[in-house]
């Protein structure tokens, strides 16, 4: 039934509407995206888009993230505005703004916010002279940053500012995860001397479940096997699998391992399970991350009542205060990561 009625707006509408979804949509919503993608996928593709109704299947930061790059006359609506991000939702903007403000006391501090963060905290990014980031470009952006200032204030996600510093060449001894209690009054500026990295104490509720003792015990068990994992997992965890990147490097590692190869995948299960049916030839198994109940949000009922709806007072509405600002951090990030 909610099948029909989407495909019925969709044909109605044909060039008209865009239906963009991330790789964690499941597949009932999957089935239906113009274009599914890894975060920086679906941002660069918004300024190329045409379409004048644009529905986002994901969570809030994304389809803000797309609003703020739309054209004046392009709406963005998301099926479920609830669906919001664990992660992001742990760095708010008004606390961002205190811990930059204590931590600057120490030199120059460039603000890098991976894009799972609200737009508040894109545009304090900008304005302090940062950008923000992908999973797929971090340590390109976080060479951009270093470059800049005295050191970096990468947030919200600490396990994917440390699996960068470590392709950075980054030693441990150089990273501080901040204590943001009591706004920022814990921080020891003098501590701060020697660090390059400034890290905000935030995690991903979805890649938090993997853990060190249970890829022990796949290696022993299954010698032969490849693990491949987000970099929004501890360290330690990205430390013994085989590969770490985003959700499209997930796919494309996937895709090119050998017939018949044992796989373990440590990210969100709907892009697992959709791997698992594509590579009938490749044993693939979760690695245990789980559903992101964020995602799960974005359902073929809110898809079909979203799409018969697309009207603007729908449309995900922005602070129009903080859009120049945080299209200024995105689109630096676009420029830099697409070599120009
Ligand atoms: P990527 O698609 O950029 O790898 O991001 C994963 C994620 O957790 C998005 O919420
Ligand atoms: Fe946020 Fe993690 Fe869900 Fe991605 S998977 S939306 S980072 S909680």
């Amino acid at each position: 039934m909610y099948y029909d009625r989407i495909q019925d707006v969709k044909k109605k509408l044909g060039s008209e509407l865009a239906i963009l979804a991330h790789h964690y949509q499941s597949d009932s919503i999957v089935e239906h995206a113009d274009l599914v993608g890894d975060s920086l996928q679906l941002a660069a593709a918004i300024p190329e888009l045409e379409a004048r109704f644009i529905v986002f299947c994901g969570v809030d930061f994304m389809a803000e993230t797309a609003a703020v790059l739309a054209s004046s006359e392009q709406l963005i609506f998301s099926p479920d505005p609830e669906a919001t991000c664990v992660m992001a939702n742990m760095a708010p903007d008004y606390l961002v703004r205190k811990i930059l403000q204590r931590v600057s006391v120490s030199g120059k501090v460039i603000p890098l916010a991976y894009v799972n963060s609200s737009i508040g905290v894109k545009a304090i990014c900008a304005e302090y002279g940062g950008s923000v980031c992908t999973s797929s470009n971090a340590p390109l952006m976080l060479k951009w940053a270093l470059a800049r200032g005295d050191r970096v204030l990468f947030l919200p996600d600490k396990n994917l500012g440390q699996n960068t510093a470590r392709l950075s060449g980054i030693n441990p001894g150089e990273i501080q995860i901040l204590d943001i209690r009591n706004k920022g009054k814990n921080i020891r500026i003098e501590a701060l001397a020697n660090k390059k990295l400034l890290l905000w104490p935030g995690v991903c509720a979805v890649h938090f479940r993997l853990n060190k003792d249970k890829i022990m015990d796949l290696r022993r068990k299954n010698p032969g096997a490849l693990i491949v994992v987000h970099p929004e997992s501890d360290p330690e965890v990205v430390a013994m699998a085989d590969e770490a990147g985003s959700t499209s490097r997930i796919i494309s590692f996937t895709r090119d391992a050998p017939p018949k190869s044992t796989i373990f995948i440590g990210t969100e299960d709907n892009l697992v399970m959709r791997l698992k049916k594509q590579y009938r030839n490749k044993n693939i198994f979760p690695l245990g991350a789980g559903y992101c109940r964020n995602m799960a949000k974005i359902t073929p009922k809110n898809l079909a009542s979203c799409l018969e709806n697309l009207v603007p007072g729908n449309a995900v509405r922005v602070d129009s205060n903080l859009v120049p600002h945080t299209r200024k951090a995105v689109e630096t990030m676009l420029k830099v990561s697409s070599g120009d």
